[in-house]
């Protein structure tokens, strides 16, 4: 049987690989399995190979050019992996010359999903965790260009459900509600 292909979106620092986690853990007792695959790791490994950047959060600095070519490669790579597989990556990336689209037409038809998953909470929760996080270099930006950002991902998953027919669940991961948020995803997965 065919796998199922969900891609997993949210800006940074909203809790969409935490929101994952606890998600998987939840439908591993009940057998349902998914492979994850952050899409991120697949292009800074690409990235890595051919020396242009040091670390992750570089990626999103480079030139436009770079980065389109490092999402197809990724994108090359995960259309190979079957079964269930989860995509955890981003709706739009905010680079220095304006949003990046995450999942071009190239690499939607590459990927095809069934499902795109907006991870979202409130604007001000997202900056906390962001400032609260030391182990990442995170954009520094108030919650009003969060909320613009969080915005432009709905406008954009709506144009990636046109290309593919796949449909679009928005799963709020609120201070405190990360369980609500879990059980809301793991539905999503089953
Ligand atoms: P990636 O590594 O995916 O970057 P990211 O968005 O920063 O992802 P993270 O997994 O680090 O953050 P998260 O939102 O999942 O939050 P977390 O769970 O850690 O991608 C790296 C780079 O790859 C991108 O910058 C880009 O350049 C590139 N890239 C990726 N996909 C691309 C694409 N398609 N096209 C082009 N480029 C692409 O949680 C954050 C914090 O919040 C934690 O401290 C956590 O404890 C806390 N938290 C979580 N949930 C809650 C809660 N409910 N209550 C309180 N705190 C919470």
């Amino acid at each position: 049987m065919q796998g199922r292909k969900v891609i997993i979106t949210g800006v940074p620092g909203v809790g969409k690989t935490t929101v994952v986690n606890e998600a998987l853990k939840k439908l591993k007792s009940e057998g349902v399995v998914y492979q994850s695959i952050n899409f991120g790791t697949f292009m800074f490994d690409v990235a890595k190979s051919d020396n242009v950047v040091q670390d992750r959060d570089q990626m999103r600095n480079l030139d436009r050019a770079v980065q389109k070519h490092l999402q197809q490669r990724a994108a090359q790579e995960i259309a190979k992996v079957t079964g269930n597989v989860l995509i955890d990556t981003h709706a739009s990336v905010k680079t220095p010359k304006g949003y990046l689209a995450g999942l071009p037409e190239w690499v939607l038809r590459e990927i095809m999903p069934d499902v795109i998953v907006l991870v979202e909470t409130d604007d001000d929760q997202i900056l906390m965790r962001r400032l609260n996080d030391e182990t990442r270099a995170r954009d520094k930006e108030g919650s009003r260009a969060i909320g613009e950002h969080q915005q432009f991902n709905r406008s954009i998953a709506a144009a990636y459900a046109m290309i593919t027919g796949c449909t679009v669940k928005i799963v709020i991961n609120a201070d405190f509600l990360l369980e609500r948020a879990a059980d809301d995803m793991a539905n999503v997965l089953r």
